[in-house]
């Protein structure tokens, strides 16, 4: 049988019991209800902490209804890269594979539940074009406790000269924080002559990170965009 619930408040100088009557609804009605009202709130702080790091609309709104598919070959990909056999949690990682095959999905997917207390999403096109003396972009960087650096390859690579630079400090700060850093790109890791296309163009300093963190992972799969238009 519901009985009044009995409450006790402790205030700085004295306490007192609160006698809470029994809802009209009955009390299980109403835990469940508060139980609902939490959920909610949890979820909406989750999507806008996502939002927040920077991860796209799309993806972040995918990761809110669950609507994500942990069967496609990104996603597995990324789910089994650490050096324990799980997610990654240090190191440097390149998602590789061909367009729309839901490498940033995978990407978002993981930032948003391993990206740590300050997960950070940005577009090597966006970074490139971020001048390198934007202290406040610089201070985002360093305080990310996970990253993702998404389609490297398509960013304007002149930017006189130091756009490799300030990818290879990058990296650097993030291997040498053991802080996990996830690269999507369409550029190939195997090409006919056997080289690594991506390692030929972003240099050996990139790469003998990503070695290091065993973090070639070359996925493939159909463009999911094209399927029946709108995704
Ligand atoms: N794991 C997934 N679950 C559900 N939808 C996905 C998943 N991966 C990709 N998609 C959808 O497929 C489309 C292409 O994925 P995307 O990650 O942008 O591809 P890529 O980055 O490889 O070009 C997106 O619209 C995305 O919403
Ligand atoms: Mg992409």
């Amino acid at each position: 049988m519901s009985k009044n619930r009995n409450l006790r408040i402790v205030g700085p100088s004295e306490a007192f019991a609160l006698d809470l009557p029994v809802p009209s609804e009955g009390w299980e009605a109403h835990d469940a209800r508060v139980a609902e009202g939490r959920r909610i709130d949890e979820s909406r702080a989750r999507a806008r902490a996502n939002l927040e790091a920077g991860i796209p609309d799309l993806f972040a709104r995918r990761i809110a209804t669950g609507e994500v598919r942990p069967e496609l070959p990104a996603m597995r990909a990324l789910q089994s890269a650490g050096a324990d056999g799980g997610p990654p949690r240090a190191g440097i990682y390149v998602l590789s594979g061909p367009t729309g095959c839901g490498k940033s999905m995978a990407a978002a997917a993981w930032l948003a539940e391993f990206g740590g207390r300050a997960p950070l999403w940005d577009s090597a096109a966006r970074l490139s074009a971020t001048s390198r003396y934007d202290a406040d972009a610089r201070a985002r960087r360093e305080s990310a406790t996970g990253m993702v650096l998404d389609d490297l390859g398509v960013e304007y690579a002149d930017r006189g000269g130091n756009w490799q630079a300030d990818l290879d400090a990058l990296v650097d700060w993030f291997y040498g924080h053991g802080r996990p850093l996830v690269v999507t790109t369409n550029i190939p890791l195997a090409g006919r002559d056997g080289r690594n296309p991506f390692a030929d163009r972003y240099q050996a300093r990139i790469a003998s990170r990503v070695a290091e963190s065993l973090g070639w992972l070359a996925v493939s799969g159909p463009d999911l965009r094209r399927r029946g238009g709108r995704q």
